[in-house]
């Protein structure tokens, strides 16, 4: 807790850097942001990401499409594009959507719309890293632009495996970082200035997206995400980078 009241003194970058190294502390930070932005979070989305992470989103269920009954797990679930992604690919399927923070998930509930995959949809208020579910429920684990924002990565990997059925599948939808030479710089210079100052001035909260920045910066290389997906038990692991590898699909088996 002490790190929350020497932060404000340190440039963000350094700051962001100290709170990700306390699990506890990133967790009451990354909360409280994802609260401060909750009703804007779409809107910024769609906006800075020119509308594509529709499409990554859509890449991303369609790994799912052998299961096109039962349960799947949408964890940080956020706001709930992926969960409604979910349900429109499958009209048989039920989603359990979790999530820490409430009013994400409020804001999610409000847009949904007013039809039949609404009610294919249960929110709930939890934890990644410690799920409110049994062992072997959910044919498929989803989790878009959430595993970087867990406090214990290998944790909530070993939960996701947890509640999987046995040949269940997981789904790790996150951003990465391009290596192209041509297009690293552009993205670099898109994500550390124009994002925090385009989407700080729409949210009204600058800092969460410098925090988007750092904590892309420094999230794990797919390599050595992978690895952790195999230490928590998944099998047949690989990944698929999409739009020069600014964003990374993560697949494991249970
Ligand atoms: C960037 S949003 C992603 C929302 C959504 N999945 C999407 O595709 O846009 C990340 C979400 O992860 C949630 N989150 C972070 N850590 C969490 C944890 N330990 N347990 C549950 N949710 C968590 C945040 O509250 C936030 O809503």
């Amino acid at each position: 807790m002490l790190f929350l009241f020497v932060l404000p003194k340190l440039p963000n970058k350094e700051a962001h850097r100290i709170i990700m190294q306390h699990p506890e502390d990133k967790k009451v930070f990354v909360k409280e942001k994802f609260t401060s932005i909750s009703k804007k979070y779409d809107l910024i989305n769609s906006l800075v990401s020119f509308k594509i992470d529709a499409y990554w989103r859509w890449i991303t269920t369609r790994e799912l499409k052998q299961f096109p009954t039962g349960a799947v797990l949408d964890l940080c679930a956020g706001t709930l594009p992926l969960s409604l992604e979910l349900t429109r690919q499958a009209a048989e399927r039920r989603v359990v959507a979790i999530d820490f923070c409430e009013d994400m998930l409020r804001a999610g509930v409000k847009s949904l719309p007013n039809d039949a995959r609404r009610h294919r949809i249960t929110p709930i208020c939890g934890d990644g890293e410690e799920l409110p579910a049994k062992d072997n429920q959910f044919w498929g684990c989803t989790v878009a632009f959430g595993v970087r924002n867990l406090a214990n990565t290998q944790k909530g990997l070993e939960e996701m495996y947890r509640v999987l059925k046995p040949s269940g599948k997981l789904l790790i939808l996150e951003f990465s970082r391009p290596t192209n030479p041509i297009v690293k710089p552009i993205y670099a210079f898109y994500l550390n200035k124009i994002l925090p100052l385009v989407a700080g001035m729409v949210s009204g909260d600058k800092e969460a997206y410098e925090y988007l920045a750092s904590s892309i910066a420094q999230f794990y290389e797919p390599e050595e995400l992978l690895s952790m997906m195999k230490k928590a038990g998944f099998a047949e692991t690989y990944s698929r980078r999409l739009t020069f590898g600014v964003v990374t699909v993560y697949v494991g088996v249970k």
